[in-house]
């Protein structure tokens, strides 16, 4: 049988950043501003006067202390609180837009780390939550700004868009259209935030990731994570929502309505999704005759730490080790679909032939993708 191994990874972190002393700071200037400005309203009882954020909520109930954006300064405008465009002349030269920023670092990091030339790559799957071009595709963009052959596609999953993405990768080498894949999660997330809203303007942050996926006896190089068997489910929710869409164009008076960008009942979110992602890892590990206490590592999406730690905690039976469920909320908070790869990056160096692990995402849809890899070694 045609088997599958990860042979690479990559990471594009960019270059502007913000704290949650600076966030907040932003977002409570941004709530005397408005409570000023609507002074009369609020004291005759027809608006309700905006809260403050704080710090110690954000970190105790996300773990996130830092969070990485193309624009940091537009967000940290109160009188602005969107992200500033750096685009440049990026419909002339697409290598200026921002997610393809993002894609192509990533990629070239990747394809460096599994020992290929852009030649050598067959397929693209260009999987993320947005799309900041959707004629040409971004994926086939992709394609012929670094040079790789076959087919290349967009696909959007939300968090869990790398990890559909690899099984996406995986069946296309196993039905023989492909041999070498190029996976990629750019997520430019910054400007599908409203934050204007206290419960989830420090949520996010935006990040590209990638990943190579070759055919077993074509790997270039000696070592990787064979993809032993990979899960997916999906099931409707409008917990998690964003319907900003091409057609809100048709109605530009309600283009500011807070419904069009990201929004969620994170207590809903959690209440619901846990036992799903729980059941799914549990049963897709007994399916592969193994436990959690097999796995040297679980590289879980990085929605926030209590999530995180729980999923972990329930599966083992006990609370995991940073080495058994690392988590990288704290300096990147969550990228939604790249969250598990930026663990992964991070912290697979250390395993030895045999040893195995679990890349698990979550999220809006809602989705799960589960994929049990091997360590080996030539
Ligand atoms: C989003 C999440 C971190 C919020 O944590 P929470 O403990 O559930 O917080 P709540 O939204 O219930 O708010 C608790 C209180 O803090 C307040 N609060 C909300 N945002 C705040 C902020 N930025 N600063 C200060 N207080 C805040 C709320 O108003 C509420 O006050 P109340 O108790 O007086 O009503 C949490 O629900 C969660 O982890 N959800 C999982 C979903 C997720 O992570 N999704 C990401 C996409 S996968």
């Amino acid at each position: 049988m045609t088997q599958t191994v990860i042979t690479g990874s990559g990471l594009y972190t960019p270059p502007n950043s913000a704290t949650n002393e600076e966030l907040v700071a932003a977002f409570n200037k941004h709530v005397d501003l408005y409570n000023q400005k609507h002074a009369a309203e609020i004291e005759a009882g027809d608006l309700e006067a905006l809260q403050y954020s704080s710090e110690a909520f954000i970190e105790k109930a996300s773990g996130i202390k830092s969070r990485y954006f193309v624009d940091a300064s537009g967000i940290l405008d109160p009188e602005r609180m969107i992200p500033n465009a750096n685009e440049g002349t990026w419909v002339e030269d697409k290598t200026k837009m921002s997610q393809m920023i993002m894609a192509i670092e990533a990629s070239e990091k990747a394809m460096e780390e599994a020992g290929l030339q852009p030649e050598d790559i067959d397929l693209i799957v260009f999987s993320s939550t947005i799309m900041q071009q959707h004629v040409p595709s971004m994926a086939i963009t992709l394609q012929s700004i670094l040079g790789t052959k076959g087919f290349a596609y967009d696909t959007q999953m939300a968090c869990s868009s790398a990890t559909f993405g690899l099984a996406q990768a995986e069946s296309f080498i196993k039905s023989g259209m492909a041999k070498r894949a190029l996976v990629v999660t750019a997520e430019y997330l910054s400007p599908l935030m409203n934050y204007k809203d206290r419960d989830s303007h420090f949520i996010f942050g935006d990040v590209g990731v990638a990943t190579i996926v070759e055919r077993e006896d074509l790997m270039k190089g000696n070592k990787g994570f064979r993809m032993v068997s990979s899960r997916l489910h999906t099931e409707l929710s409008e917990n998690i929502t964003a319907y900003w869409s091409f057609v809100s164009r048709l109605t530009p008076e309600k283009i500011d309505d807070s419904y069009l960008y990201f929004k969620q009942e994170g207590r809903k979110v959690f209440k619901e999704l846990l036992p799903m992602v729980i059941g799914l890892i549990g049963d897709h590990l007994e399916e592969n005759d193994l436990a959690a206490s097999d796995l040297k590592r679980m590289w879980l999406h990085q929605a926030n730490i209590n999530m995180n730690l729980f999923a972990a905690k329930k599966l083992l039976g006990r609370d995991p080790s940073f080495e058994e469920a690392p988590t990288v909320l704290e300096e990147y908070g969550n990228t939604g679909g790249a969250g598990c790869i930026i663990a992964f990056d991070k912290y697979h160096d250390d395993f030895k032939a045999g040893e195995k692990g679990i890349l698990c995402s979550f999220g809006a849809g809602y989705s799960i993708g589960s994929v049990v890899v091997e360590y080996i070694k030539k």
